[in-house]
């Protein structure tokens, strides 16, 4: 059954009744003047709209008593031989995915951000990830933005096990610790952390000043008691709500949800993370049934047609510790411009511009009047310049309008006098290919197998002419 934990609505918003006791200033946040009243424009560097409400001593005893767990042991200076580091503990959310992009698990005492656009899935994430841990620990879902009911009606439709989930609406910081305090839970989220206020500052919930103090007070709530927390921040192109940028370097842990503009893959991202790989990636379809987790996600980025096209080459792309297959597709047309297009989109445009300009100097193909456009299938974002050779390919193709070799991935950086780069981890980045059918590589020489790899013809590349002349090899 859901525990709700129901407040008088006698307050709503931010009263007039909050406590005086507390000092606050402002400071612009360009140049670190104090004011005692809020300016539009800062009286020192002259910065307009840079002057935000802070509290003046962080720290006052009326907060201290409010929490009433602060300040119970008081620091020492110790031996780093002395402090005992468990191999760490980690707690299985339940969500193999989620587990992957958090290290392998929920890290006790560690908080966590997870941000992304409205409706993209972070509250239906989070009440399935906390349903299932409230099996094993002590789970509770503090939510600001929707009613319980809400999150009640939710729950029970995606048939989550939601007996033991405790839910709590109530946006006051200082209410919320007191009510935990004596009784921690394990693992805790906040939806979302805009929406949380606490009492020693009197802007409003969502203004910078509060979300770093109220998400200051729950990470050192977090790391006192040893509760792992998760925190939604909204991301908005304004500066009037604060993003969860202000919060990234308080936290351990930053995700970050990607869709494919409207269709059922999403995608979460590490950018930050103190207990395993960044840029690992977790990889979610949105169903009637909440997030189902998707285990082999190279299969749903590869979108194989019946007969290959040309502008399309697959690329084994590495995301945190996954090698992953994806489809980089190009399409290269006249241009009737001056200034012909180059547009990516899931890759870097600068690094396309670089590209064409090493094709035509060291392949010998000029692209000059033509428009080019990059995309990768899936909505994926690749980084890393194991995309170079695949998106030469992909344009050469696309430019001769013919296509490449069936069934054949490649990886490869391309520097600028036309050589071509090894990557990281290519044997298994060839293994991912053979293990999803594909029969021939184009790799860097530095990365070509030690000995053959059955089933699949490997060509090794020293330069960008080597790898255009490999191409004729099988055609
Ligand atoms: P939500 O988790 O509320 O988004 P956020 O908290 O990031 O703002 O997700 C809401 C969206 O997810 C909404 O557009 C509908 C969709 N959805 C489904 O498609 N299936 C489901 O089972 C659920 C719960 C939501
Ligand atoms: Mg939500």
């Amino acid at each position: 059954m859901l525990v709700l934990v129901r407040e008088p609505l006698t307050r709503t918003g931010r009263g007039i009744s909050m406590s005086k006791s507390a000092k606050t200033r402002y400071v612009c946040t360009d140049c670190g003047a104090q004011a005692a009243k809020w300016a539009g424009q800062c009286s020192d560097c002259g910065a307009w709209n840079t002057l935000q409400e802070s509290l003046a001593s962080p720290t006052n005893k009326a907060n201290e008593r409010f929490a009433g767990y602060a300040g119970e042991d008081a620091a020492r200076i110790r031996r780093l031989s002395e402090v005992s580091a468990e191999p760490d503990e980690r707690l299985s959310t339940g969500l193999a995915e989620l587990d992957r992009v958090l290290g392998g698990g929920l890290v006790p005492g560690s908080v966590v951000l997870i941000g992304g656009d409205p409706g993209i899935g972070k509250s239906t994430l989070l009440v399935q990830a906390l349903a299932l841990l409230s099996d094993r620990v002590p789970a509770l879902y503090l939510s600001g933005e929707e009613s319980a009911e809400q999150i009640s009606l939710r729950a029970r439709r995606l048939d989550l096990p939601i007996e033991r989930l405790d839910l709590l609406t109530e946006t006051c910081v200082e209410r919320v610790l007191a009510l935990i305090a004596r009784d921690p839970p394990r693992v805790l989220v906040l939806d979302s952390i805009q929406t949380f206020y606490t009492e020693s500052l009197q802007s409003a919930p969502g203004s910078v000043a509060q979300v770093r103090e109220s998400a200051a007070r729950l990470v050192r709530f977090a790391k006192q008691t040893g509760s792992a927390l998760f925190l939604v921040g909204h991301v908005t192109k304004e500066g009037a709500l604060a993003g969860p940028r202000v919060l990234e370097h308080m936290v351990d842990t930053v995700l970050y949800f990607e869709g494919d503009g409207g269709g059922p893959l999403r995608l979460i991202r590490a950018v930050k993370n103190r207990f395993g790989a960044v840029n690992e990636l977790g990889v979610f379809g949105m169903t009637d049934k909440g997030l189902s987790e998707v285990s082999n996600p190279s299969a749903i980025f590869l979108s194989r047609q019946a007969q290959p096209v040309a502008g399309s080459c697959i690329l084994v792309t590495r995301e945190g510790t996954r090698p992953l297959l994806v489809e980089v597709q190009a399409l290269v047309d006249q241009s009737p411009l001056a200034n012909p297009r180059r547009v990516a989109l899931g890759l870097e445009q600068n690094r396309l511009s670089m590209l064409l300009a090493v094709l035509h100097r060291h392949g010998g193909i000029a692209l000059f009047d033509q428009d080019v456009f990059l995309n990768v299938a899936g909505g994926v974002r690749v980084t890393e310049t194991a995309a170079d050779l695949p998106v030469l390919l992909a344009v050469l193709s696309s430019f001769r309008d013919r296509a490449l070799p069936e069934q054949l991935a490649t990886f490869g950086e391309v520097g600028l006098a036309g050589e071509i780069r090894p990557v990281p981890n290519g044997q298994e980045r060839l293994r991912e290919a053979v293990k999803h059918g594909f029969k021939r590589a184009i790799v860097p020489s530095a990365n070509a197998p030690k000995c053959a790899i059955e089933g699949l013809d490997v060509v090794a590349v020293r330069r960008i002419d080597e790898a255009i002349d490999a191409l004729s090899g099988w055609a």
